[in-house]
């Protein structure tokens, strides 16, 4: 079932959201070569908890930790370990909260250090898929639309869309209705209306999209073990543009060509 938020509802989402943008800008600066994906997560635990909100992943379905932290060929649910991060690695921090009843959830992607050439440019292929996503995620418009706009820049660029995992209905709920595959056919789907409060996430691969779950039973990795990235915001349907719950502030970004 998809709810349609009320203003106050979406006033608490931004609240939540606006703290999630606050924790991961903080987690952004602590990405070096040395440091451990361990320490972010303690880090990262600290700065919501001192905001008064809860890290919902911890305990999530046993989940360990409070942010998922995905090295190069791991696409997403990493867990934090105590091995040093290396120069040249690409790292994705996913983390959702929950602040006074409401989720928020976003993540991004970045190089530990200097990376090569190809790795800086998936990271930014990636997140210009997010915003070419985001361009679709219009009242009247369907859920096909973001999906097959994600599907057809990654594709233009030779990398994989990853199939198994996708974005999500949120609100009182991490993952709620619709989902929000990053590939799929324009004009097919449900139709999106004012209030409908969903993320968008692609997750792109350097190579091919077939995946396998690591024997941890959690982290997923790309067959191939090419490079993944991972970039996500949580956004609410209005009658104009989309706004960006876990970017205060952000107006959307357009690409040429
Ligand atoms: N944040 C993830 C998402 O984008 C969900 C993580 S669940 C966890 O849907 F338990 F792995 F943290
Ligand atoms: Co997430
Ligand atoms: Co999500």
């Amino acid at each position: 079932m998809i709810t349609i938020k009320s203003a106050e509802e979406i006033g608490k989402m931004r609240r939540a959201g606006a703290l999630l943008h606050q924790v991961l800008e903080e987690l952004k600066t602590l990405v070096k070569p040395g440091v451990t994906t361990a320490y972010i997560d303690q880090v990262a635990e600290k700065l919501i908890r001192d905001g008064g909100a809860i890290p919902s992943s911890k305990g999530y379905e046993g989940f360990p930790a409070s942010i998922c932290a995905s090295v190069n060929d791991e696409v997403v649910h990493g867990f934090p370990t105590t091995k040093p991060l290396q120069e040249g690695d690409l790292l994705s921090i996913d983390c959702t909260l929950l602040l006074d009843g409401w989720q928020s959830d976003s993540a991004f992607s970045m190089a530990v250090g200097r990376a090569d050439p190809e790795t800086e440019k998936l990271i930014r292929v990636t997140e210009e898929c997010f915003w070419i996503g985001l361009d679709q995620a219009r009242a009247g418009n369907r859920i096909g639309d973001i999906g097959h706009a994600v599907q057809e820049h990654a594709e233009k660029n030779g990398y994989g869309v990853i199939r198994d995992l996708c974005g999500h209905g949120i609100g009182r709920e991490m993952h709620e209705d619709p989902s929000v595959p990053n590939f799929g056919t324009a004009g097919r789907g449900v139709r999106l209306r004012p209030g409908m409060v969903f993320t968008i996430e692609p997750m792109i691969a350097r190579g091919r999209w077939p995946i396998y779950v690591d024997d941890n039973g959690w982290t997923i990795i790309t067959r191939d073990h090419s490079r993944c990235s991972h970039y996500e915001h949580t956004l609410v349907v209005t009658t104009g543009d989309p706004e960006l719950l876990s970017y205060p502030g952000a107006t959307i970004r357009r690409f040429p060509g």
